[in-house]
């Protein structure tokens, strides 16, 4: 029984220095709840870049570049090693989990991707632009989550496309957005890709961010 106890205690404390190990800080949701926030944790250190190309890239369909500055909560300066998540749905409007997804792949689906910004505060993904969900009056999006480098993760507005026949004015032109831009794209095209741009503020319009 006592060697039971003392099995689990180390396990645990093994554990939570493993954990501190991998994050250097303390993740804390922030802005209310939010189901599937975490997967913002879900990223692998080793593959973070500020540019990421999202496993669809290659399937048939509007291959897309959606870039930006994050800035921090002074609106001026570049916000470095924040990591940015985006998932989406394939071009059904279907969030495809492959067979061997793990942790919250088997909600989002394969087509996601993590990004961490350098000194000067950018990130870039490419993908393709997604199909809205079948049967449902949402318009196209793209789901972003941001992890700063204080733990502090909280979601941000979808990204949207203009033209999208399901899209609402509150959508295109919102009050106060969440990290301090409304996520609707006008996508322009660039040397054979379409491309749109998106800045943040961290915490900016973020319930509790302070707190
Ligand atoms: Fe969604």
């Amino acid at each position: 029984m006592i060697g039971n106890a003392f099995l689990l205690i180390s396990t645990l404390f093994i554990m939570a220095c493993q954990t501190q190990q991998d994050n250097h800080y303390e993740a804390r949701l922030v802005g209310g709840p939010c189901e599937g926030c975490e997967a913002v944790l879900e990223y692998d250190d080793r593959e973070l870049n500020q540019v990421d190309t999202l496993p669809d890239f290659n399937n048939q369909g509007q291959k897309i570049k959606i870039s930006g500055t994050i800035y921090e909560n002074d609106g001026k300066t570049p916000a470095e090693d924040v990591i940015l998540y985006v998932y989406h749905t394939n071009q059904e409007g279907i969030y495809e989990a492959k067979e061997d997804a793990t942790g919250w792949g088997k909600q989002h689906g394969y087509i996601r991707g993590w990004m961490k910004t350098g000194k000067d505060g950018r990130y870039a993904f490419y993908t393709l632009k997604p199909a809205a969900y079948p049967d449902s009056s949402l318009p196209a999006h793209i789901h972003p989550t941001i992890l700063e480098p204080n733990g502090k993760y909280y979601w941000l507005g979808s990204y949207h496309f203009a033209g999208d026949p399901l899209l609402t004015q509150a959508q295109i032109d919102p009050d106060d957005p969440r990290g301090g831009t409304s996520g609707y794209l006008s996508l322009q095209k660039k040397n054979g890709i379409w491309v749109g741009t998106r800045d943040f503020i961290l915490g900016k319009n973020v319930p509790g961010y302070n707190h």
